[in-house]
């Protein structure tokens, strides 16, 4: 449940009184812990994710990058031409963002037998902030560099799979259990331009982790028709949005990766027993099929009831699988 915090009022109480973004908060170790474990003492779910954002490590080389609440990762001088590629340079963890190992480590020891997952953004989706300056819709300078510099992209590319790297394997070495990759932005694209100009650098990313023997969860939104490629890049788990049945998403991912989804979370603002149908939907045609992570197709939206959130947690824990 990613965000399930901006639905609590615990968590708004506390960003109210920290002054500053939520970059701020998260290089606040004491705070980015709490943060985390809000939403586990809460509803009582089977894993915590690490309060941070996927543009913490291109904010920490110093990029000029910030989040502007209700609008989301802004860059000052956005990613234009080869000369930008000197001011990405190789993230050390222990000199660039100590807080975010000191925050796994803090959690680790809070969160006892429940697992944490950490994270970083995808090469092609932190690009595409860097790239277009701010969130867009179409992503069209982004594909517009993919396409008119291939070279240029690639590097670019090149370089923040080497960041995303340093930040999964500095927050396992830290102690976190899972990781999951975000290219949230992924289904944009179509497939063959997937392949070829995006896959390369995740499958560096999800390679270059393989070792250190964690899950390795792999997640976008809208890519019912990338799937199969989302799984090929070495991922262990893919998460699948609303859009693609659980039952079908399984069939274009193939026997070997498991799924985590897929709840729409829209959904949750619904009442209680449309919530419960749609929830059970997702279950059933799961079909107690091992290695399924039930969770939301994308973030909790602020609005939602966190009661809601509690129940669901309580549906799922009790569902068995007709025999
Ligand atoms: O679930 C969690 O809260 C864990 C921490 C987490 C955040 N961002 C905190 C956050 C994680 C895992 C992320 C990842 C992230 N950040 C993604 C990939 C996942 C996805 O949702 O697809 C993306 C695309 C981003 C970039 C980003 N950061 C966006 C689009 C936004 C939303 C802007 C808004 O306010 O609507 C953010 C801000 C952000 N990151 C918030 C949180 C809790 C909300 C703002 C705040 O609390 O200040």
């Amino acid at each position: 449940m990613r965000q399930a915090g901006r639905s609590l009022p615990e968590y708004r109480r506390l960003r109210a009184q920290s002054t500053g973004t939520i970059l701020d908060a998260v290089r606040d170790p004491g705070l980015a812990t709490e943060i985390t474990l809000q939403p586990v003492r809460r509803h009582g779910v089977d894993a915590a994710i690490l309060y941070s954002d996927i543009v913490v490590p291109v904010a920490a080389i110093g990029f000029g990058v910030e989040i502007k609440a209700g609008v989301g990762p802004v860059v000052e001088q956005p990613f234009r031409s080869v000369t930008d590629l000197d001011r990405l340079r190789p993230l050390d963890p222990d000199a660039d963002c100590p807080y975010v190992q000191d925050t796994v480590r803090s959690l680790v020891g809070e969160l006892g037998d429940v697992p944490l997952i950490g994270f970083a953004g995808a090469p092609f989706t932190v690009a595409s902030y860097l790239v277009e300056g701010g969130p867009s819709r179409d992503l069209g300078r982004t594909k517009a560099l993919m396409l008119g510099d291939p070279g240029l992209w690639g590097r670019l590319v090149d370089r923040l799979a080497d960041i995303a790297i340093a930040a999964l394997r500095a927050q396992v070495a830290a102690g976190a259990s899972a990781v999951q990759l975000f290219d949230s932005w992924a289904g944009t694209l179509s497939p063959d331009m997937y392949e070829r100009h995006v896959m390369p650098a995740s499958a560096k990313v999800l390679a270059a982790v393989a070792d250190l023997g964690v899950p390795r969860i792999h997640f976008g939104v809208t890519t019912g028709e990338l799937l199969a490629l989302l799984a090929k890049a070495g991922a262990s788990v893919v998460g699948v949005d609303w859009r693609v049945p659980i039952d079908e998403a399984r069939q274009r991912l193939g026997p070997d990766v498991a799924v985590q989804g897929n709840l729409d979370p829209a959904v949750c603002l619904a009442p209680w027993p449309a919530v419960a149908e749609a929830a059970t939907d997702v279950l059933v045609r799961n079909g107690g099929r091992p290695g399924h992570i039930f969770n939301l197709g994308h973030g909790v939206l602020p609005e939602t009831d966190p009661e809601v959130l509690g129940r669901l947690v309580e549906l799922v824990h009790a569902w068995e699988a007709p025999a």
